[in-house]
């Protein structure tokens, strides 16, 4: 069953518990939180103690995603925090398999992101050493973007590159619930979606209709 993750960037900041406990409450499977540096992408979010806070609000598992420079700088600070799985980004590292193997020993699962204008192939070997691989479907930094389509392509090429491993394959940026089951159907495991949960009046019933939606493809 595909998993879906909620990105808090969509959430009323003022009131985050709240917005936490009802997507914990309506189902998700993870919970994503976007870190913003200002210099990596042009925007700029939350950091660790913000993250320390929410691991004390919930029982899901924080599905970090670092969009910052030099990463490797930051992940002992990020795993302590809280997160569950780390994320950076394959265009800020020189050294992604160091700063992978950093994360797992540091205690979390590890992930690599790639931006829309990223080919799968900078992953060709790395696949051992990663536990997410994150395919952007906007180009990071906002959340209410729309889904660019040629990442329908890039999961494709993922899942035959990752093969029988059980790397998760995950998409961010832009999802509603059309996408859900072609993105299933092209072989993602998780979908991670904001505005599309956090803009519903109820967004416990967003996450059903998307899992749903998801589904319905699988079992065809
Ligand atoms: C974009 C972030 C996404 C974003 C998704 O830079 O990485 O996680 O919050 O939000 P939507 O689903 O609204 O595009
Ligand atoms: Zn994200």
């Amino acid at each position: 069953m595909i998993k879906i993750a909620p990105s808090i960037l969509s959430a009323d900041f003022a009131a985050l518990g709240e917005a936490i406990a009802r997507v914990e409450a309506g189902g998700a499977d993870l919970l994503h939180v976007d870190v913003m540096d200002g210099h990596f992408v042009p925007n700029l979010t939350i950091g660790p103690p913000v993250i320390e806070s929410i691991r004390k609000r919930t029982r899901l598992p924080l599905d970090v995603h670092l969009m910052i420079e030099e990463p490797e700088r930051w992940v002992e600070t990020y795993v302590r925090a809280g997160a569950d799985l780390l994320t950076v980004h394959a265009e800020a590292c020189p050294h992604p398999q160091r700063c992978l193997s950093q994360i797992r020993e540091a205690g979390a699962r590890a992930g690599v992101a790639l931006n829309p204008g990223t080919p799968p192939g900078v992953l060709d070997y790395l696949l051992d050493d990663v536990d997410l691989i994150l395919v952007m479907s906007v180009n990071p930094g906002f959340a209410g973007q729309s889904f660019i389509p040629s990442a329908y392509a890039k999961v494709r090429q993922l899942r035959t590159l990752i093969g029988r491993r059980a790397t998760e394959l995950s998409v961010d940026g832009g999802i509603k619930r059309e996408h859900a089951a072609p993105l299933a159907q092209a072989g993602a495991t998780v979908l991670v979606a904001g505005s599309a949960i956090f803009g519903s009046a109820e967004p416990g019933e967003a996450i059903r209709e998307m899992r749903s939606a998801s589904e319905v493809v699988k079992l065809a």
